[in-house]
């Protein structure tokens, strides 16, 4: 009897593949900080193609600094079907984010090599550029460039905080790679899959091994900017400074104020805030912060997003507020066909899985725009992520790798 690929999905490669992956960008309390196009990144990525390498799978990039692997079908003309994620993390981030739907999809594929199989459709694993949007906001650029949603040139001027732009980023991981065909943007494809961590408690608190995941919640954000005057600490008076801190002191209260809902649908961060020129007797001349809305209705978030600009005009006292908005995206649903495709895969393997919702952003939002998508999600420690403390089990992994291969050859062979 022909075994199924899912039977060759190796737990403990898999693991294994992920704690060395941890190791590049590692942190001193056990995360990781691989911050997109960096030489962490550059090093995950030799390694992602050496190990493609060993199965035969051919590699590429884009212009956008996507990387792919190619298991090439039997009819290599029709659109692939995909699956992947990013190995970009936040600063503070963990070994799972992201990589683990790269590391997912390469077991997958190294299933249906040990099974012997040749899917008709060609199966591509992606690991897109810059999903996080630490170092260069907004995130899952790759993915938003990749779909046509965003423009090549809009993101290669974005610099980091040291000022090093897209573009020079993009052209020293091309320079570090072996010379790796450039594939275009755009191109058809058939489907595509992303399995992640949940990162969130619902899984766990299920004892649901799979979560078959019915939308992605709507985000928006903004960067908002307060300029005001530098004046001596000691010797200005109160009521003339132009105090940048104080004006954004106001700013996020208002903000947070406008947010406040019983129902803790609505969440509003403001995860980095700079003061310039940051010295102790100077009074703030400049402060920005960054603000990441989101809420599951997306008439509820275009109504809130709507009222920054206005609340930060009216609440910046002397200083004059500036609010650039960096992404729109609306919450969406995946097909019904491509969730109960995952959900079939996961009962006829006899793996426990239920439907959820999406809280966090995944590359799955651009790439519904090109294809068919759907996600596979499975449980992470206490729901503990973005934070060097997430974590997962090897089981969990493993089942996550078993629907995934399976989906992927039913959408192949379609
Ligand atoms: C993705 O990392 C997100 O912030 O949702
Ligand atoms: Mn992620
Ligand atoms: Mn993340």
């Amino acid at each position: 009897m022909k075994l199924r690929a899912a039977h060759f999905v190796d737990a403990q490669r898999l693991w294994a593949r992920h704690m060395h992956m941890a190791k590049f960008g590692a942190t001193p309390r056990g995360g990781v900080d691989r911050q997109a196009l960096s030489a962490q990144d550059i090093q995950a990525q030799k390694v992602l193609l050496e190990w493609g390498s060993e199965l035969g799978l051919v590699p590429a990039t884009d212009a956008a600094g996507n990387l792919f692997l190619r298991l090439t079908g039997s009819e290599p003309e029709a659109a692939p079907v995909m699956t992947g994620s990013h190995m970009d993390s936040q600063p503070t981030g963990g070994k799972f984010d992201g990589i683990y739907g790269v590391l997912a999809g390469l077991e997958a594929m190294q299933a249906i090599h040990a099974a012997g199989i040749v899917p008709r459709r060609s199966i591509e694993l992606v690991a897109w550029m810059n999903e996080e949007g630490s170092r260069f906001a907004p995130g899952m650029m790759g993915s938003s460039v990749f779909s046509g949603t965003t423009k090549l040139e809009s993101i290669l001027s974005v610099k980091d905080q040291r000022g090093v732009s897209v573009q020079q980023g993009l052209a020293e991981v091309l320079a570090a790679l072996p010379s790796l065909p450039i594939w275009p943007l755009k191109r058809p494809v058939h489907a595509y899959i992303e399995a992640h961590i949940e990162q969130g408690p619902i899984l766990e608190r299920e004892s649901c091994s799979i979560g078959v995941v019915s939308g992605i919640q709507g985000k928006r954000t903004f960067s908002v900017a307060l300029q005001g005057e530098e004046a001596h600490a000691g010797t200005s008076r109160r009521c003339e400074r132009k105090d940048a801190l104080m004006a954004a002191l106001q700013v996020v209260q208002a903000l947070s104020a406008l947010c406040n809902d019983a129902e803790d649908l609505v969440k509003f961060t403001v995860g980095r805030f700079q003061v310039k020129p940051n010295a102790p007797s100077v009074v703030p001349a400049q402060v920005e912060f960054s603000i990441d809305l989101r809420h599951p209705d997306s008439l509820v978030l275009q109504s809130l997003g709507d009222q920054i600009a206005p609340l930060c005009a009216r609440n910046a006292g002397l200083c004059t507020a500036t609010v650039r908005e960096l992404s729109n995206a609306r919450s969406l649903e995946f097909p019904q066909t491509m969730r109960d495709l995952i959900a079939g895969n996961a009962q006829t393997q006899s793996i426990s899985c239920m439907e959820i919702l999406s809280s966090a952003g995944h590359d799955a939002r651009y790439m519904h725009t090109v294809c068919d998508s759907g996600m596979i999600f499975i449980p992470c420690a206490g729901g503990i992520s973005h934070n060097e403390a997430e974590s997962a089990n090897e089981m969990d992994m493993a089942n996550g790798a078993r629907v995934l291969v399976e989906t992927l050859l039913q959408l192949a062979a379609s």
